[in-house]
């Protein structure tokens, strides 16, 4: 079986949001996000994640055009539900669009949407993206309500946010971790049976990644930010390489639990 057929095989989508950051920081033109996502795409991603925030503090309007004209992977556009990003996704039509929370106040995405509590307000909203082809995925806290709520509105995909538990493992709280990683493994589980593709991401790195890659039902890790500071110090091929590394590596040693 070739890697692209297998079922079991583990998409890496590469969020390149901090190329435009470091690039930001003096306004210029470089490090160019174009360049990073050609570089990634090269380096074994299956996708390139971009998220077009409200005040544009990363990506650019001009990154997301430019990103629907040069890649050959699939483009995942993460955006808030706000009427200015559903017009932006419509005109691009990527192959899928993550719905996220925004804060303008927060540093990142720091939690998952509140799906349940705005569950008719979502559905409207993610309708015409569905219409247009677009995959809709909808970014959340491994919870049960959420999944129901995510499912209830039509989404194909749900993201799982897996920051509380890269959280527990940078900082040594080993007992949290593995609380954390089992509630993973219970809503992939639920999740999965619902008959949602399941992805999953937020603040992975080379040391928490393999438990959350040999998840069987997931089918999609974006990793951003810890492979973006990677690159600073083994290059930006090389750091992707070793994660899809990591990744195959813990998929493989569980190819017994593969869900179909
Ligand atoms: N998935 C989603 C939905 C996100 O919002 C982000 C961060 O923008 C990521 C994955 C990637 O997180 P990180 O940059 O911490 O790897």
């Amino acid at each position: 079986m070739t890697e692209h057929t297998d079922p079991n095989r583990l998409r890496l989508g590469v969020n390149i949001d901090h190329v435009a950051t470091v690039r930001n920081a003096r306004g210029g033109a470089y490090p160019d996000p174009l360049r990073a996502a050609k570089l990634a795409e090269d380096a074994g991603a299956d996708g390139i994640t971009a998220h077009l925030r409200e005040d544009r503090r990363h990506i650019s309007d001009a990154d997301i055009d430019g990103l629907m004209e040069v890649l050959s992977v699939p483009l995942n556009f993460e955006m808030a539900a706000t009427d200015e990003m559903q017009a932006i996704a419509l005109r691009h039509k990527p192959h899928a669009v993550c719905i996220v929370p925004e804060r303008r106040e927060e540093r990142t995405t720091e939690g998952g949407l509140e799906v349940a509590r705005e569950e008719n307000r979502l559905a409207h909203f993610i309708a015409p993206l569905r219409e247009a082809g677009c995959r809709v995925s909808i970014f959340i806290a491994a919870e049960r309500r959420q999944i129901e709520a995510a499912h209830r509105i039509g989404a194909e995909v749900i993201e799982l946010h897996t920051g509380s538990y890269c959280d527990a493992v940078a900082e040594g709280r080993t007992e949290e971790a593995a609380v954390e990683l089992a509630r993973l493994r219970d809503m992939a589980t639920f999740g999965h049976g619902l008959g949602l593709e399941l992805h999953a991401g937020h603040g992975l790195t080379f040391d928490s990644v393999a438990p959350v890659a040999a998840l069987p039902e997931l089918r999609e890790l974006n990793i951003g930010h810890f492979l973006i500071g990677e690159a600073i110090f083994r290059g930006l091929s090389p750091a992707i390489a070793e994660m899809r590394r990591v990744m195959d590596d813990a998929r493989a040693t569980h190819t017994d639990r593969g869900v179909a």
